[in-house]
């Protein structure tokens, strides 16, 4: 039987529309609009794609956006002094620091310097640890949380099954398993984290009832390596050569997405599945930072 494709463009669309209402609302009674800061340095190419299409969405909802391009030789010190400002700015609510950075400048003293009231990557320890003990008037990551949306929006329940999650980065594999095996409504699943130094995985992936997979490696994940009708989110984007293709290059995820399409119950697409999503939880998570500023209840 074929998969249940989860549009995650659909469900994207349908959580930014409410965050749009939920905006204009905001606007009508207090007349304050989220804003959110998005700082580039350097000029990678995938990084400026990322940045200028977060800069759109913010935009399209109705937020303030501020788009700041520094070289790729800015000093770490000019980095630090510019957030320190916009740590300062009542207008901005949210500030992403697009990664990777260069060489030359410490993340992890970036990722500190951000005010946890504005760290809507929630990539600050204070944000990741509340996020870790389910504390509700946090931020959660984007990624991750555009995953468990697009379960609860797709009817998939995933208390009592058991998660296998492939891959254990920051960004993704690690909350994705904290925020799995949460004691709480849309979660309370049974997780295991494969990784690069796991043996055999497929002997965990053929036990998943949901298969999470962010290892960063084109169509790893095969027909043979899952059971019938499990539930399979690829959150992977690897450009691939296809001569086939104008630009020489097309995207895939880490799942070989026709055959294990053939065994699984629902399956994202890529692109169009998990990547829509999590720019929709960045500007949610803008607009939760700028009610929380203002007082009010976050959505
Ligand atoms: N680079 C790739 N993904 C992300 C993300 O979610 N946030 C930031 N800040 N940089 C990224």
């Amino acid at each position: 039987m074929a998969a249940k494709i989860i549009d995650g463009k659909a469900i994207a669309e349908q959580v930014n529309r409410e965050t749009a209402e939920l905006a204009a609302k905001l606007f009508a009674e207090r007349g304050v609009k989220p804003g959110i800061a998005v700082v580039l340095v350097g000029s990678d190419p995938a990084s400026q794609v990322y940045v200028n299409s977060k800069d759109r969405k913010a935009g399209e909802l109705g937020f303030n956006s501020l788009k700041i391009d520094l070289p790729a030789a800015t000093s770490q010190i000019t980095l630090l002094t510019e957030i320190a400002r916009l740590n300062r700015d009542p207008q901005v609510h949210g500030i992403l620091v697009q990664s990777p950075l260069p060489k030359h400048i410490s993340e992890k003293e970036i990722i500190l310097a951000i005010d946890p009231a504005k760290d809507v990557d929630c990539f600050h320890p204070y944000n990741v640890g509340k996020m870790l003990i389910g504390e509700p008037d946090g931020f959660l990551p984007c990624t991750p949380w555009g995953v468990m949306m697009l379960l609860e929006r797709s009817g998939i329940n995933p208390a009592g099954k058991h998660a296998v999650i492939i891959g254990r980065s920051n960004i993704v594999g690690k909350p994705m398993m904290a925020m799995l095996v949460q004691k709480a409504k849309g979660a309370d699943a049974t997780v295991t984290v494969c990784h690069s130094r796991t043996p055999d995985i497929a002997s965990f992936t053929r036990q998943a009832d949901i298969i999470v997979a962010a290892i960063g490696k084109a169509n790893f994940l095969t027909a043979d390596m899952i059971k019938p009708g499990a539930v399979v989110i690829d959150v992977g984007i690897n450009r691939i050569p296809d001569a086939a293709a104008k630009s020489g290059t097309r995207l895939v995820g880490d799942v070989d997405y026709a055959a294990v399409a053939e065994k699984a119950s629902a399956i994202t697409p890529v692109p169009g599945g998990v990547g829509p999503m999590t720019i929709a939880m960045l500007m949610r998570n803008t607009l939760r930072a700028c009610q929380k500023a203002n007082g009010l209840p976050m959505a």
